[in-house]
């Protein structure tokens, strides 16, 4: 629950904010909380100009599916008064509209190539045991594990069906109904590679985005909710997070458009992820 000067504080910021000028999406309701062992760095938080279709070229060259969509950009710092609106100083113990951010301590080179090649000792001691003095998990628990993906792509998840790159999505793996999805599983991802990686979202949850998308509407949407949403409101942007070796993020990843990147990055991005109920201990 945020306090009334919160309250006040954000309402006065709003207003300095072109891309909320459109009523229906005046009120994003996602928040970002970057625990303050992480690095401190000015370069955490950068926004793009909106969101955009994917170009032929991605689709053929890139493996893009045929109506993907990207961030647009260039991407720019965050303004204060976005900060003001998108991120907390404090996190509230249960919430399901924040991601979090926070940190493990370092793993060694030599302990990053074992757990690479899914050594099971040794990320049960570099990476559950030190997650299990930092997170509650909840059942369900699926440890989905390493996942290495290729160095400087502008987004990271695949359709593991087809091998195609499918840009900014939302997460359906409970298979549960777009009105009860803050009840859905949420989604731990650690850096456990050598560069830097990014976590993609745009600020509102599928459950608020469903009814913008019917307000704004007269009918029913010929596409997805979060397509639709993405099309008609092209200028909100996406939130990108840095995020570096050995720091995690919990995300509600069942109701928010996301995706990974690795853009600008060297080399492979490696990460280790759990989908359950999972929250950050105080
Ligand atoms: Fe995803």
């Amino acid at each position: 629950m945020l306090s009334l000067a919160t309250v006040a504080k954000i309402v006065k910021t709003r207003r300095k904010i072109a891309w909320l000028d459109n009523t229906l999406v005046k009120h994003p309701n996602v928040r970002i909380h970057v625990s303050g062992d992480c690095r401190n760095d000015c370069d955490r938080l950068a926004l793009s100009a909106g969101t955009r279709t994917v170009e032929q070229d991605e689709i053929d060259e890139l493996g893009y599916t045929s109506d993907a969509r990207l961030p647009l950009e260039p991407w720019r710092p965050i303004t204060r008064e976005e900060h003001v609106l998108l991120a907390s100083k404090t996190r509230p113990q249960f919430s399901d509209n924040f991601i979090n951010v926070f940190k493990l301590p370092p793993i060694l080179d030599s302990q990053r190539d074992l757990i690479a090649r899914n050594d099971e000792g040794t990320i049960r001691d570099q990476i559950v045991r030190p997650l299990s003095s930092l997170c509650h998990f909840g059942e369900p628990l699926h440890v989905i594990g390493v996942g290495i993906r290729p160095p400087n792509a502008r987004t990271l998840t695949t359709d593991h069906r087809t091998g195609k790159r499918v840009g900014l999505h939302v997460d359906s793996w409970d298979g549960i109904d777009l009105c009860a999805r803050r009840r859905a599983t949420n989604r731990l991802c650690l850096n456990i590679g050598e560069s830097d990686r990014f976590f993609l979202f745009l600020p509102y949850l599928l459950t608020e985005i469903v009814q913008i998308v019917n307000a704004g509407l007269d009918e029913s949407p010929m596409k997805s909710f979060e397509q639709t949403f993405m099309e008609r409101y092209a200028n909100v942007p996406v939130i990108r997070c840095r995020l570096s070796p050995g720091e995690a993020y919990i995300a509600p990843t069942e109701n928010l458009i996301h995706d990974a990147s690795s853009e600008g990055e060297k080399t492979a991005d490696v990460n280790f992820t759990i989908r359950g109920e999972i929250e950050l201990l105080q």
